[in-house]
């Protein structure tokens, strides 16, 4: 099993962020779809517990994938039919659609994290009200 990436491949650390971001964001976006239909109470909070835990670790698996990108650069691109006929404007293509995915995974998670606080709620997995928006906290934070 190679953690670092092959020559022509993703490794398995890549990999495994890969799929593990997917599981999230099918998670995430389930959760925050059909969250209301859970039966209010107990149910519906665990459902928006596990909906935000889910998309805080999205960011956190984006942040580990955008550093391993740095430490190993990932193969080139395989040379394909959809490749041939695009042309010089392959690459680019592919390129723009990555960042777009990538900015999407950004700005799900942040646009989530922003409604959180504006509601003067904390994140679920800190949580203190030392990590709630100052703005909104309830209790005052304490002195160090
Ligand atoms: C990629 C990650 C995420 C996806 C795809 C996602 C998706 C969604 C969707 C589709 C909704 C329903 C919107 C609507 O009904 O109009 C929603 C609601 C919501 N999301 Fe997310 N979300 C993500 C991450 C987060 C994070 C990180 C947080 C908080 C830290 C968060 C907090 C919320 C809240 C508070 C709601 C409103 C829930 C309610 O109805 O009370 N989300 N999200």
């Amino acid at each position: 099993m190679q953690l670092t990436n092959p020559i022509n491949r993703y490794g398995v650390t890549p990999q495994f962020l890969h799929w593990l971001t997917v599981i999230l964001v099918l998670t995430a976006w389930t959760l925050g779809t059909f969250g209301d239909d859970l039966p209010k109470g107990a149910a519906r909070d665990a459902g928006l517990f596990v909906h935000i835990s889910a998309g805080l670790l999205i960011l956190t698996a984006l942040i580990m994938r955008l550093a391993w990108r740095v430490v190993e650069p990932p193969p080139p691109p395989e040379p394909n039919e959809f490749g041939r006929w695009l042309g010089a404007f392959a690459d680019p293509a592919a390129r723009l659609a990555h960042y777009t995915l990538y900015a999407l995974l950004i700005a799900a998670p942040i646009a989530g994290i922003v409604a959180q606080f504006a509601r003067g709620n904390a994140l679920p997995l800190l949580d203190s009200p030392r990590y709630r928006h100052p703005g909104y906290a309830i209790e005052p934070l304490p002195i160090m």
